[in-house]
């Protein structure tokens, strides 16, 4: 079994580094700091570990990248926690029912969100990072942001919001034109997601309209956003192991740095 906790530090003690015969590497401290005001309390020089993002909308492929570099990772001793939108142990079933019944604004979704992603940076990310873990997060606060700004919310509001998040050590966005999304997504599950086809906003009645759409306008934010934000866009429409090659060079540079 890999030391993979899909879940929470909490039950996933690290295996402690050093010991004779346990083959874990602790990176060495990176310098660490929060976009904004951060979480009180928590100096980001303690946090010895790395954190990787991997970005991209619904299909893009994500999870199949992720999985690879967890094997990776640690095949190379890098004990390794997996974070992702809707995984807190606080809110992510409630979000789940409330996204189910559309019954809330726009601002309360959003703010549900950031609290899903706040229980799961206090009580997952700093804890692993602390412990000199490999953090891989599938989507990040810039997927929360996107999907935000796309509805016409405040983008400084935004920003202060999530001026709770650690800037990533990378941050690596798999960039995928919608046309071919749909495709692997109808492959995948034969059907397409009513929240990521932006159904909501009523771009167009039918669902792969709203999709194509709804995607496009998502490709835009992100291209603004990684101008601000500086990440790495990666041609996510080349072979699996092509894109995981590139991730996995990029990965290494940065944990020799
Ligand atoms: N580079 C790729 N080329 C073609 N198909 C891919 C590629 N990467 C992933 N897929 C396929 O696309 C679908 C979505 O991939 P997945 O990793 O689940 O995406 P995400 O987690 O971003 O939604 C899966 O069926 C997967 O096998
Ligand atoms: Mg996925």
């Amino acid at each position: 079994m890999p030391r993979t906790a899909t879940h929470s530090p909490r039950c996933a003690a690290p295996a402690p580094a050093g010991l004779p015969g346990l083959n874990v590497r602790v990176p060495r401290p990176h310098p660490k700091r929060f976009y904004g005001h951060g979480i009180p309390g928590v100096d980001p020089a303690t946090l010895t570990g790395r954190l990787i993002v991997v970005e991209g909308a619904d299909g893009s492929g994500r999870s199949t990248q992720i999985a690879r570099l967890v094997q990776w990772l640690e095949s190379q001793g890098h004990p390794t926690v997996q974070v992702g939108l809707k995984r807190s142990t606080l809110v992510a079933e409630e979000l789940e029912r409330a996204q189910q019944g559309n019954i809330l604004s726009h601002t309360t979704l959003s703010l549900f969100y950031a609290t899903d992603f706040a229980d799961q940076l206090e009580n997952v990310m700093l804890p692993a990072l602390r412990a000199g873990f490999m953090v891989l997060a599938d989507r990040y606060i810039y997927t929360l942001m996107a999907r935000d700004l796309v509805r016409g919310s405040d983008e400084a509001w935004l920003r202060n919001l999530y001026g709770i998040a650690l800037v990533p050590d990378a941050v690596f966005y798999l960039e995928v034109p919608p046309e071919e999304l749909v495709q692997r997504t109808f492959a995948k599950s034969h059907a397409l997601d009513y929240w990521e086809s932006g159904m909501d906003l009523g771009l167009a009645r039918d669902m792969f309209d709203s999709f194509i759409r709804y995607q496009q306008l998502m490709a835009q934010t992100f291209r603004r956003l990684q101008k601000i934000y500086n990440f790495t866009i990666v041609d996510g429409t080349r072979s699996i192991e092509a894109i995981n090659a590139e991730l996995r060079q990029k990965i290494e540079k940065l944990l020799a740095e």
